[in-house]
């Protein structure tokens, strides 16, 4: 089984506020985006590692990924306006011989590996696989004057997270179908469900957070002193 993960690490990280793209952002002195990327590094079933960036950035990701002997990573992919452009531009240069396509956020560092192979797992035996958590909180839809419009059931609420992994050729249709009908998502998987496809949900942990906001910058350190010691 072949499988190839996309990073997609194009994002201008604007809700951080901070002066540097937030996956630049570093803890215990390394970048974000390379914790993320050792994950996968480490991982012996993800065969190619598919990076997407903003083309100034291009100098210093490949600094870095010699500097960390990343040798799974490919030459890097140019993102785009949305993360969902960013993931079709590096589709195109996802090697040919991947069975699965994993898609995974730059700032995601806290993935366990145990996670990682059971998603892996269950897209092959499902076609396609979500990594996501059960709803702590209860979740309301609001209108555009933030009143509630309605509330959802909490028992069959998943927030979704990555990796998200499918068969490649059902990505690629997903994603040749969003194209062709201007179709826009902030997750691969919405796209996958699109072409009627039920993903599989596979129960993650809390800690894989997204890294978005400064908050997270401090919670992030705690998590990688339990992460690394
Ligand atoms: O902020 P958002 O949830 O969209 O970011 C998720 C991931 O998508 C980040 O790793 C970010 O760098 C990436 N992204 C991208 N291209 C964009 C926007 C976001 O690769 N145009």
């Amino acid at each position: 089984m072949f499988t190839s993960v996309i990073i997609p690490a194009a994002g201008f990280g604007e809700r951080m506020g901070a002066s540097v793209s937030k996956q630049f952002l570093t803890l215990r002195g390394k970048p974000i985006l390379i914790h993320t990327v050792e994950r996968f590094q480490r991982c012996n079933e993800i065969a190619e590692i598919v990076i997407t960036a903003q083309r100034s950035a291009f100098a210093r990701i490949g600094f870095l990924v010699s500097e960390f002997h990343l040798t799974k990573v490919r030459p890097l992919v140019e993102g785009g306006e949305r993360r969902q452009d960013s993931v079709a531009n590096a589709l195109n240069v996802v090697d040919p011989r991947a069975d699965l396509i994993a898609v995974h956020d730059a700032v995601r560092p806290f993935l366990h590996k145990k996670i990682l192979l059971q998603a892996i797992e269950k897209a092959a035996e499902y076609s396609a696989a979500v990594v996501a958590v059960r709803a702590k909180d209860t979740v309301k839809i609001g209108n555009d004057s933030a009143f509630v419009e309605k509330t959802l059931d909490r028992s069959s609420v998943w927030i979704a997270q990555t990796p998200q992994i499918f068969k490649r050729e059902i990505l690629v249709h997903a994603y040749m179908l969003a194209k062709e009908k201007n179709i826009v998502a902030t997750d691969d998987s919405s796209l996958v469900e699109q072409i009627g496809i039920q993903p599989v949900l596979v129960e993650g942990s809390y800690d894989n957070i997204k890294i978005t906001t400064p908050d997270d910058l401090e919670f992030a350190e705690a998590l990688l002193r339990r992460f690394e010691g």
